[in-house]
């Protein structure tokens, strides 16, 4: 079994990665009913949560059916994340992820995010001091290091285990590479063979079929995956994975059913918690990933991303599953 702090967990968890515009609350839900084992918010800025920024705000809302939840925040100002931690916790999430790894400039050059892989020192502090703040688990989400030359996560993540940090999860790129290249797990072996760790590790990056995470857990002997891009568009990764784990077989591919299902019940969930509008914006942008690999597929996806109104969406829905009934997918 592996635990976070004391929220225990099966072995070789399946985490939902946090993810700016994905992992908002009715994604988290689809992922979690499809076997998540956590899920995580997209990253809300400290800055921008004590200024009350509505953005910000809006990423705090959880659900009790997505439990276990870490609401992930990012900033480099002690103080500015020290009220944040005070303004998270009134929302109940049960963990507190401290982003240490997004590459995006903005972020970065305010010393935020992986900005921070620069200045190991204030990383450990931040992190010392969140933990002080909260009885909640404080988590961290990172990278190797800035660049190539700069990988000193083997002493990164025992420095911010002494200091009461919960689990860490390390994406296998480092702030360098972005999104380039493939994620080097290696490194990450290397986090969790280190005799002094005891808190979970978790690797992340590139995990998109069952036999990647099968290899992340047997032959880097890592504590669990946080499974990112691959859950865009189909949150039954996370059941796939977990099947393929348990019978070394393959679940049979998600029907065209299932999909319109899926697509249905987010464009609902979305609408419920943001309203019509925001709601039936804020789903578009997961069709395509859904349907993908329909051909002659264009005039239904126009249709989806260009309604106004939900019973619109809705209808081509319908239409979707009269036209392309039978369709059968590859995954
Ligand atoms: C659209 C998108 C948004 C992301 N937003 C965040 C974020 O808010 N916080 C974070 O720590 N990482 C964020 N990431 C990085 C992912 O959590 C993850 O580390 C990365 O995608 C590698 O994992 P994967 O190969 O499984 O996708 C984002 C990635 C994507 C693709």
């Amino acid at each position: 079994m592996v635990k976070i702090d004391n929220i225990e967990l099966p072995d070789f968890p399946l985490l939902l990665a946090p993810m700016e515009d994905v992992s908002d609350p009715p994604f988290r839900a689809l992922c979690k009913e499809q076997g998540a084992d956590v899920v995580y918010t997209e990253f809300v800025s400290s800055e921008g949560l004590i200024r009350n920024a509505a953005k910000s705000v809006m990423k705090l809302d959880i659900y009790e059916k997505e439990r276990p939840v870490g609401i992930q925040i990012f900033g480099a100002n002690l103080d500015s994340m020290l009220q944040t931690i005070d303004i998270v916790e009134k929302s109940k999430p049960d963990i507190i992820d401290i982003n240490f790894g997004c590459p995006v400039k903005k972020v970065v050059s305010k010393g935020a995010g992986a900005g921070i892989l620069k200045d190991i020192c204030l990383m450990e502090k931040l992190t010392a001091e969140m933990v002080k703040r909260t009885n909640l688990p404080i988590t961290v989400k990172t990278r190797l290091g800035w660049d190539h030359d700069s990988i000193r996560i083997v002493e990164v993540a025992e420095r911010l285990q002494d200091v009461g940090c919960k689990a860490i999860s390390i994406h296998g790129r480092t702030r360098a590479q972005m999104y380039k290249g493939n994620a080097d797990w290696k490194p990450i072996a290397a986090v969790k063979n280190n005799p002094r760790m005891h808190i979970p590790v978790f690797g992340n990056g590139d995990v998109d079929s069952p036999e990647k995470a099968a290899e992340m857990r047997d032959s880097y002997g890592l504590d669990g995956a946080m499974i990112g891009r691959a859950s865009i568009g189909n949150p039954w990764f996370f059941k796939q994975v977990k099947h393929y784990f348990k019978t070394g077989t393959y679940l049979p591919p998600i029907s065209l059913e299932e999909r319109v299902e899926a697509a249905r019940r987010h464009l609902q969930m979305s609408i419920d918690w943001k309203g019509e509008t925001l709601g039936v914006f804020e789903t578009r942008r997961h069709y395509t990933n859904y349907f993908k690999g329909i051909p002659h597929f264009k005039e239904y996806r126009t249709k989806m991303v260009t309604s106004d109104k939900p019973e619109d969406v809705f209808a081509t829905f319908d239409e979707v599953l009269d036209k392309f009934s039978g369709y059968e997918f590859t995954v």
